[in-house]
């Protein structure tokens, strides 16, 4: 399973690609406006620092606007891959991005009617939103499964990049239905690495190593 960081942190993006775990990146238009950075600037940027996938999104709302921004964003690196809504104009704008070799996250998937609709656009990415459907009192999680099921039934090549993710069980529960990606905020990255039982015997390792006075080096 890949996994892509959901952030526009320059300094989080460097500081956890360094772990050599990370595929890609995702950003949306309210990360980069509670970031208060330049859009295009910053996509650069962050395409300067990973080798990976970088969705960036197109904020025009119909077809023709959809495609000159998205022409425009993806000038910028060849990481770049183009983030559209899943609507009509978005899914339009998909498969005109796609037949021209140019790489598409379709973002905003709530159902697996969308999902499926979004993969015969010819999307790279599906982009289904686990935690928003959460807060609604549905289940995300059984979104990814469906999706996961139909795409299995046609062969369809769209990934699935389980998004809007809120907890590690997330990411866990997304892997073990074969999601294919899982777009994480930097904290719920962070916390894929904790557990207390291995903090306590790093613990008791080390003060009985230290009890042999020896040194590897
Ligand atoms: C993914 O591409 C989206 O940017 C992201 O996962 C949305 O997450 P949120 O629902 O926590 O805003």
């Amino acid at each position: 399973m890949k996994l892509f960081l959901d952030s526009v942190d320059l300094e989080v993006i460097n500081s956890l690609s360094k772990t050599g775990l990370i595929d890609g990146i995702t950003t949306n238009p309210s990360l980069i406006a509670s970031s208060g950075m330049n859009f295009l600037e910053t996509i650069k940027k962050i395409c300067d620092l990973v080798d990976g996938p970088v969705s960036a999104e197109v904020t025009a709302t119909d077809f023709k606007s959809m495609l000159l921004e998205g022409q425009k964003l993806s000038k910028i690196s060849s990481n770049v891959v183009i983030k559209v809504p899943l609507t009509k104009d978005g899914l339009k704008a998909c498969k005109a991005f796609s037949k021209q070799g140019i790489r598409v996250n379709v973002t905003l998937c709530f159902s697996t009617a969308q999902a499926l609709l979004a993969a015969k656009a010819g999307a790279t990415f599906i982009s289904p939103f686990i935690g928003r459907l959460d807060d609604l009192g549905a289940d995300g999680i059984n979104l990814i499964a469906e999706i996961v099921e139909i795409y299995n039934n046609f062969n369809f090549q769209t990934e699935i990049l389980a998004a809007s993710i809120r907890s590690v069980q997330d990411v866990v529960d997304s892997a073990k239905l074969g999601a294919d990606i899982a777009t994480i905020p930097p904290k719920i990255f962070e916390g894929m690495f904790l557990h207390p039982l291995t903090n306590k015997g790093l613990e008791s390792f080390l003060a009985d190593w230290s009890k042999t006075g020896q040194s590897i080096l």
